[in-house]
């Protein structure tokens, strides 16, 4: 006897007609016709059952805090910073609390139950980085929040911050974060990744810098992250956020990174709508996009997600919690219009990041944990095209959130019945 099993399901590698057993928690089966019986059983009529969603790069300590003190006008990352400046001071535990639970809420109505966080440590008091130690722990039930402390201001710029991102670290947090081409020079910059690297290597933490977030094609500190992370064997414990730069550098520099990046185990987080309104804004014409190289990384096998990065914070206006939101601005900067590639973006904000962060038990599989998302799709494609409506959320094999498909009913002259269209 199972807990529950949901039937006729299609799977993200194109599997149809299957159904999925799961108890206490966990998936039991994955096949067709399972010969067994549950509590609960669900007909998926053929639509896409997905493991859950994960943004592998936010910042929830400023997400919903838009208009706070008061909008970013130019809508540029020069405003952002200076109003993130104005609000942190302003900042109580409480309200970062209140702000990041009801993210969570939405987050998990949307299928989202996986967040990386970057939390900025350049606050003596370290309010922030005390308000999401808390929500973790409030969210641990529904939603793997997993925190970076991240020294915005920079580690080697700011005074007191070292001790305030080791103080973090301390407390709790789970990851080393790092913002190099914010430092004073690119010697400090390098200098920045040394310690911040040797700093997780000691502690056994995973380390995922704001790196080189910059049209300045001489913004190299991906180079030394890949360096840092080889010779202190943190493979596939390192991701480089954002990356920008690569867009703009040099073709033959790029040929000789990437094979390195690769080579170090080195992981890289693209925030497409982030990097398309913030990037290339000294362009005139022809002006850059920005995102970092995705496609040609896949194809050197260096993995990489895709992030939300802001949700209606000091930088970003706009923004609703939905990974296929960024999986299709994703799809369109890259030019991934490929059949391979648009399920690669789909791996992007579901598989991908969940390794990056290092999720135990995260997949569609027996053993896997009972955590997925039943979509109003037939596949991938269909998902980030419609931006597909989440009709349930399961966690631990109980379900934790319900939509109704959505469905337009038209009534039209010249049509002799009322016509269904998804929407
Ligand atoms: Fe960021």
């Amino acid at each position: 006897m199972l807990d529950l099993i949901v039937r006729h399901c299609t799977l993200p590698d194109g599997r149809t007609n299957q159904d999925v057993g799961v108890a206490q928690g966990r998936i039991m089966a994955v096949q067709p016709a399972l010969p067994a019986q549950a509590g609960t059983e669900l007909d998926a009529q053929g639509q896409l059952l997905s493991p859950p969603f994960v943004d592998a790069h936010f910042h929830m300590d400023s997400t919903l805090s838009y208009g706070l003190p008061r909008v970013n006008q130019s809508g540029t990352l020069l405003e952002g910073i200076a109003l993130w400046g104005e609000l942190k001071p302003h900042l109580t535990q409480d309200a970062i609390v209140e702000r990041a639970l009801a993210y969570c809420d939405g987050a998990v109505a949307k299928g989202l139950l996986a967040i990386r966080s970057h939390v900025d440590v350049c606050d003596p008091r370290l309010l922030a980085t005390e308000a999401l130690l808390h929500v973790r722990e409030r969210v641990k039930p529904y939603l793997d929040l997993q925190l970076v402390a991240f020294p915005q201001d920079g580690v080697l710029r700011a005074p007191g911050a070292l001790a305030q991102l080791t103080r973090a670290l301390d407390m709790g947090v789970d990851v080393v974060g790092g913002i190099p081409h914010f430092e004073r020079t690119s010697a400090e910059g390098a200098e920045s990744v040394r310690i911040l690297c040797e700093l997780a290597a000691e502690r056994g933490l995973r380390v995922d810098m704001h790196c080189d977030e910059t049209d300045d094609p001489m913004s190299r500190h991906i180079e030394t992250l890949a360096f840092q992370a080889q010779r202190l064997s943190l493979q596939g414990r390192v991701a480089g956020s954002h990356l920008t730069s690569m867009h703009s550098m040099d073709n033959y520099y790029v040929s000789k990174l990437l094979p390195l990046v690769h080579e170090a185990g080195v992981a890289a987080i693209a925030n497409p709508l982030i990097n398309i309104t913030l990037q290339g804004r000294h362009d005139t014409y022809p002006k850059r996009r920005g995102m970092t190289r995705v496609p040609e990384m896949l194809a050197m096998g260096i993995p990489v997600a895709f992030g939300h990065d802001c949700v209606m914070d000091p930088w970003y206006s706009l923004g609703s919690g939905d990974m296929l939101e960024v999986a299709h601005m994703g799809l369109h900067v890259g030019q991934m219009t490929s059949q391979a590639a648009m399920r690669q973006c789909f791996e992007a904000v579901t598989t991908t990041p969940a390794a990056i962060l290092g999720l135990e038990g995260h997949g569609i599989a027996p053993g896997c944990r009972a955590d997925f998302v039943l979509l109003q799709a037939r596949d991938p494609v269909e998902a980030i095209r419609l931006r597909a409506t989440r009709l349930a959320v399961f966690r631990a094999g109980v379900q934790i959130a319900a939509t109704p498909p959505a469905v337009a009913r038209l009534t039209l002259p010249g049509r002799p019945q009322a016509v269904s269209w998804q929407v």
